[in-house]
């Protein structure tokens, strides 16, 4: 509670931040009460292919008034589709620091405000330190926050964040006694798999995620341009083989994503240098049959196997 036991009510933006010169902590004072900031996330990553789907998500966090408030989307997409790597490129493309959260079945509301935490500071002497969640420090700061995997979030999680999704743009935290009304920079993504392992969402926080941006497989062009930023070391033949396999698997109907591509190309490309290096000889195609059985499945093999059966048809005659 703070110090008055009122409630006290607070924009991100009047709040200033100290940093603690021996642990390099930032905090912020709110009557008294020191809060721990969490720190944002830093990731050396390129986003390739796919502009448009880049350009919408940016588009709904974008203010060219004074008072105008951003949208808070919800990006859609299969497991593994880049939908992570998607909100964290756009966050950085803003320049503002970029936070995550990730969203469990045990998240509860606490975990999305301020805890109280007993820290040890000597032999026999603690004291309490106010922890802010990574919800709160972008909201303090001015910087985005991811809600990675909301889908798995339950309704009473979801219901501490509804002032937060709509036009008020404030959070109560109980544990310190706070109003707190986000930062203008604050922008706001949850990202949701489409698969059965979630949540159905109540209809009050749906319709205050939007807008709903979905998230496809890339076609064959991006698909080999995202195995080669992620595998820079790999042998591009090998990155050549994956990318047909995909397109090739996908238009058969099978719902491979770029994750599978990149362990696939990763595991492939490992077998070959391995071999080459004990001055062995292995196929690039054979590594990448051998590397999706052992990733996907015997039976998904085949349409590489295909691949291989045409090009040496081809050779032949
Ligand atoms: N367009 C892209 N550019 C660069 N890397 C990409 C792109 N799309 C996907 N990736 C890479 O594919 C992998 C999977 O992406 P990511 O983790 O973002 O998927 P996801 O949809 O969030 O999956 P999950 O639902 O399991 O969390 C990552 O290694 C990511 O870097
Ligand atoms: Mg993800």
């Amino acid at each position: 509670m703070s110090k008055t036991g009122q409630k006290v009510q607070v924009s991100g933006e009047e709040l200033e931040v100290e940093v603690d010169g021996s642990t390099e902590q930032h905090y912020v004072s709110v009557s008294g009460i020191r809060i721990r900031l969490a720190k944002p996330y830093v990731l050396d990553f390129e986003w390739v292919g796919n502009k448009p789907v880049l350009n919408q998500l940016r588009a709904s966090w974008f203010c060219s008034h004074e008072g105008e408030k951003p949208m808070n989307p919800r990006l859609v997409g299969k497991p593994g589709v880049g939908k992570t790597a998607l909100a964290y490129a756009a966050g950085k493309t803003l320049g503002l620091p970029v936070y995550f959260f990730q969203g469990t079945a045990d998240t509860t509301p606490n975990d999305l405000m301020i805890t109280p935490l007993v820290v040890e500071t000597a032999k026999d002497m603690s004291k309490v330190e106010y922890i802010a969640s990574t919800v709160i420090s972008a909201m303090i700061v001015g910087g985005v926050c991811i809600l990675d995997e909301g889908n798995r979030m339950q309704e009473k999680a979801w219901a501490s964040l509804a002032p937060l999704l709509d036009s008020r743009r404030y959070i109560e935290s109980v544990s310190v006694g706070l109003m707190l009304r986000a930062h203008k920079n604050f922008r706001f993504v949850a990202t949701m798999n489409d698969d059965a392992s979630c949540f159905d969402l109540p209809e009050y926080i749906n319709s205050r995620l939007h807008p709903y941006i979905g998230l496809d497989f890339p076609d064959r062009s991006e698909e080999r341009k995202i195995l080669e930023v992620n595998l820079p070391f790999t042998d591009p033949v090998v990155l050549d083989y994956t990318a047909d396999f995909l397109a090739l698997a996908r238009k058969e109907g099978e719902e491979y994503t770029p994750r599978d591509g990149i362990h696939i190309a990763n595991y492939a490309g490992k077998l070959v240098d391995f071999e080459a290096h004990s001055g062995r000889d292995l196929d690039p195609g054979e590594a990448v049959v051998l590397a999706i059985e052992q990733i996907l499945g015997i039976r998904q093999a085949r349409y590489m196997k295909q691949i291989l059966w045409r090009e040496r048809a081809v050779t032949k005659s």
